[in-house]
């Protein structure tokens, strides 16, 4: 009975092999079949994803999946029967009694390959593959979108496709995860699973073989607290719904004609989100998870803290030690650390928080929420139980609200600059710092060092009332140093008068350019000192107060390779900053001027690149600070009169709050062409994407060219991809600078051109540290080959643009750099 049907499912589908002007079909209904054969699949409306049956490897075993139908590589984004392949090509797909899709084999009366589960039987029901990828069953043709009996959204594989979700149907039970494939060739489920759990305060977990192994951290209301994602890229948007009816994470893409996923690789134990690049017809990483070895669970153990920066990675929170010191001093960090001691719950003087800021919040599966509890209320509810070891705030939109409290041990914690205020339970003296507790044990040297220190700090504000007489007087309120912790720096305070008077009233004269946060002019203050002055957005959405705390904090950073700041204005709506001047203004005006750029000779250039080398290595190190740049580029290292470079601009993106976790957390601060591909895409920055700055910095030292930002039409001309092809072409001399002919040693340029490779990485994990990069600068041991550098997507590009011109529009004018345009 069924045979004449198939027979005239065939015809229809040869007559549309053989005719352009039919269309394929989208659906199959009650009385048609998807048999495994040659052409015959559905093919959605706009012809974005196919269905049908594929087979991979050499096993022969048959599947049924959706692929892009598009784009050169075969990509299957989901299948059906991935645990039970048919074993030969006698599968089909059909419709049976109860209104459920099935894969049958030749037998019929055996059970099903596969079948979906609907609850409700349709009278005329209807599979239809849609252009989102999802395949549906719906009743009738009539029926409204969302109604669906089912649909292959709510049942994903290894992928995550735009628009479907990730995450619980609380009504129902349903929990959509991904598992990755067993292998390349085989579907099935594999050991790494990715799925939202539901806890006090949920959060997204991927397992390994049923261990935990990487978590997001909780959702604090603007974000996940370990990893970092701005809503606001060019790519897609994300959102994080958590109600009574559903919890669960989503993604949107921007521009549907950009083929962009996120899927899981067993093979790389790996969550990524790949772009598909037309161009060179391969999907590019955009995104890993973990991204480090502090990703991982609990790398450093119980009450441990990763940083990854640090060396050895893992330290026990402060009021902590090693609970094994041997394995601990054997980098085995597995056991965590235990309280050191001093501490007994609930007495007074001994029971304390001290607060760490940064943190990605520990494993919450022992602890506490509140949704109305303030901070303050919460520490106290924590000091009432023995067993409270945290708090912190559960939302942080706002200033943050509601209570978040943990029992037990903390475990999986790290510094991530997406990661907010932990209070943890120490003891007292531990709040107070190391300071205190030497206090304690030697006294009388205390007392003398004190009195050394008053004198010193006497002399100090006596030197620098003398040095800025009759122009700024005020320093800092009584007030204010009270709230402080840090304040080892007495940074002087210019009131607004004397700012409009050294600068002319901020004519246009004493402009020196424009920056990414601002105008920057020259200022002559009344004793004749030279300044430079940075006016900051008045946008730029931060209190005084943490604008001050982030201005002393970096005016305490001391480099000779980096600009000093010198004091600051904060008044009304103006916030000021002042600079060291430098007589011989930014590199990019001697680099990028035909004329000027024959002044630097290829041994100043070497000394200027090593020198910027070391400066960055100590924001990145060596400072208390630890900074991020963020913005690092030719035009933010300035030269004073002997053609020292001093990076400027550094910890501008902490000051304007553009790093905070509150509010505009969103805005990727930094100029397209010297931004990371992971910055760029999913505002993830470390270290290594101010070292992706740097070998971009490189490139243009050693030729003399202007880095554009990446776009599709710039392609050919692209500095990066210019230095590629010439590096593979083994020909790399030939971007070095036309000026530098006489002066060039080619053996060191080239090396250099390899280094800034090495930097331009695509991966991270695959780019060196400062530390490396200088050892590779100064050193003469054979460098690692580099692979191709990271590029940006390259069809977005113009989208990009557009969102960041956007951004700087409406939300904050000048934190994002402007493109190309200096
Ligand atoms: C396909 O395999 C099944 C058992 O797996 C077998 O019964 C059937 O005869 C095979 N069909 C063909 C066409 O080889
Ligand atoms: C089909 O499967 C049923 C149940 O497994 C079995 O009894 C029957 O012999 C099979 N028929 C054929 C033609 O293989
Ligand atoms: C189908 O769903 C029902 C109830 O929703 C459940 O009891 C049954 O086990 C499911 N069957 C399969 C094969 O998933
Ligand atoms: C995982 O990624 C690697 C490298 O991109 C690729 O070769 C491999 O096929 C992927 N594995 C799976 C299971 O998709
Ligand atoms: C958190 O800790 C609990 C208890 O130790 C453990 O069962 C769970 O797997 C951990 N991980 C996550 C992601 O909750
Ligand atoms: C949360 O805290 C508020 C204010 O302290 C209190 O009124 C409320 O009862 C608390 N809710 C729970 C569930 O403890
Ligand atoms: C402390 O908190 C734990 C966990 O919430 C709870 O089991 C215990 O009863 C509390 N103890 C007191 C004294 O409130
Ligand atoms: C979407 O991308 C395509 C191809 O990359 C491009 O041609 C189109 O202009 C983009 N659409 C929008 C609205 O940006």
């Amino acid at each position: 009975m069924a045979i004449p049907l198939v027979m005239l499912f065939l015809c229809k589908l040869l007559l549309l092999l053989f005719s352009q002007f039919c269309y394929a079909i989208d659906t199959i209904t009650k009385d048609q079949s998807l048999p495994d054969k040659d052409g015959s699949s559905l093919l959605s409306k706009a012809g974005t994803f196919e269905l049908g049956f594929f087979s991979r490897g050499s096993s022969g075993n048959r599947y049924i999946g959706i692929w892009y139908k598009n784009i050169g590589v075969r990509t299957v984004v989901w299948v059906a029967n991935r645990d039970n392949p048919v074993t030969n090509n006698s599968g089909k797909m059909v419709i049976n009694e109860e209104g459920n899709l099935v894969l049958i084999g030749q037998n019929q009366s055996q059970p099903p390959f596969w079948t979906t589960n609907v609850t409700r039987k349709a009278s005329n029901p209807i599979v239809q593959l849609l252009d989102t990828g999802n395949l549906v069953i719906k009743d009738g043709d009539n029926n409204k979108d969302g109604a669906f009996l089912w649909q292959s959204f709510d049942h994903p594989c290894d992928t995550l496709l735009s628009g479907m979700k990730l995450g619980w149907d609380l009504k129902t039970g349903l929990n959509r995860r991904l598992t990755a494939w067993k292998n390349w060739d085989d579907p099935s489920q594999g050991e790494i699973v990715w799925e939202v759990v539901i806890g006090n305060n949920p959060e997204i977990v991927m397992w390994k073989d049923n261990v935990d192994y990487f978590r997001s951290g909780p959702y604090t209301g603007e974000m996940f607290s370990g990893v970092y994602a701005p809503r606001n890229n060019p790519l897609y948007e994300w959102k994080f719904v958590n109600n009574k009816d559903e919890v669960y994470f989503q993604y949107t893409l921007k521009n549907s004609s950009v083929v962009s996923l996120i899927v899981m690789n067993q093979t790389l134990s790996l969550r990524q989100r790949l772009t598909w690049i037309p161009e060179t017809k391969t999907w590019t990483v955009y995104q890993s998870l973990p991204r480090d070895s502090c990703d991982v669970y609990n790398t450093c153990g119980p009450n441990g803290n990763c940083v990854i920066a640090g060396s050895p990675i893992c330290e026990c929170l402060e009021g902590f030690v090693p609970k094994s010191p041997q394995q601990w001093n054997a980098m085995d960090w597995r056991q965590g650390c235990v309280r050191s001691g001093e501490w007994s719950c609930g007495v007074k003087d001994k029971d304390g928080f001290l607060k760490f800021g940064s943190v990605k919040l520990p494993n919450s599966t022992f602890s506490w929420v509140n949704q109305s509890m303030t901070l303050e209320e919460c520490r106290v509810k924590c000091l009432e139980n023995c067993s409270c070891n945290a708090y912190s705030n559960l939302d942080i939109r706002g200033g943050g609200s509601g209570c978040f409290i943990w029992v037990g041990e903390l475990a999986d914690m790290r510094v991530v600059e997406s990661g907010q205020d932990l209070y943890v339970r120490v003891a007292t003296s531990d709040t107070d710092g190391k300071k205190g507790r030497r206090k304690k044990v030697i006294l009388a040297v205390t007392i003398v060092a004190s009195l050394v220190l008053l004198m010193l700090l006497a002399f100090c504000v006596y030197m620098t009332k003398k040095k800025y007489k009759g122009k700024p007087e005020t320093t800092m309120s009584t007030e204010q140093k009270d709230s402080e912790r840090q304040e080892d720096l007495e940074l002087p305070f210019f009131d607004l008068a004397t700012i409009v008077n050294a600068t002319n009233n901020f004519s246009l004269d004493n402009k020196l350019g424009e920056g990414g946060f601002g105008p920057v002019y020259k200022g002559l203050l009344v004793d004749g000192q030279e300044i430079a002055i940075k006016r900051l957005s008045r946008s730029s959405g931060q209190g005084l107060k943490e604008f001050r705390n982030e201005v002393i904090l970096c005016a305490n950073l001391q480099h000779r390779n980096l600009v000093k700041v010198l004091g600051y204005c904060i008044e009304g709506e103006e916030k000021m900053l002042l600079y060291e001047y430098m007589s011989n203004k930014s590199l990019d005006l001697f680099l990028f001027d035909s004329i000027q750029s024959k002044f630097l000779d290829w041994p100043m250039r070497f000394k200027i690149l090593n020198a910027i080398a070391r400066g960055l290595l100590y924001l990145h190190q060596d400072s208390r600070l630890r900074i991020i740049h963020r913005d690092l580029k030719a035009s933010n290292i300035l030269l004073d009169n002997n053609m020292n470079p001093k990076i400027s601009d550094f910890g501008l993106a902490r000051m304007c709050g553009s790093d905070q976790v509150e509010g505009k957390t969103n805005i990727i601060v930094g100029t397209h062409g010297y931004m990371a591909p992971e910055y760029a895409i999913d505002g993830l920055f470390s270290t290594k994407s101010d070292v992706f700055s740097f070998g971009v910095l490189l490139l243009e030292i050693i030729s003399g060219k202007k880095s554009k930002a990446f776009s599709y039409q710039d392609h050919e001309h692209n500095l990066i991809d210019q230095a590629w092809r010439l590096w593979k072409e083994s020909t790399p001399e030939q971007l070095i600078d036309v000026s530098l002919a006489n002066s060039c040693s080619v053996f060191e340029a080239i090396r250099c051109i390899q280094i800034s490779l090495l930097c331009l990485q695509h991966h991270p994990q695959d780019r060196p540290d400062m530390t490396s990069v200088i050892v590779m600068l100064t050193g003469e041991n054979v460098l690692p080959e580099p692979k191709e550098p990271g590029f940006l997507i390259r069809r977005a590009s113009n989208e990009r643009e557009e969102s960041s011109n956007r951004q700087t529009s409406s939300i904050n004018e000048v934190t994002v750099s402007l493109l190309n345009a200096r």
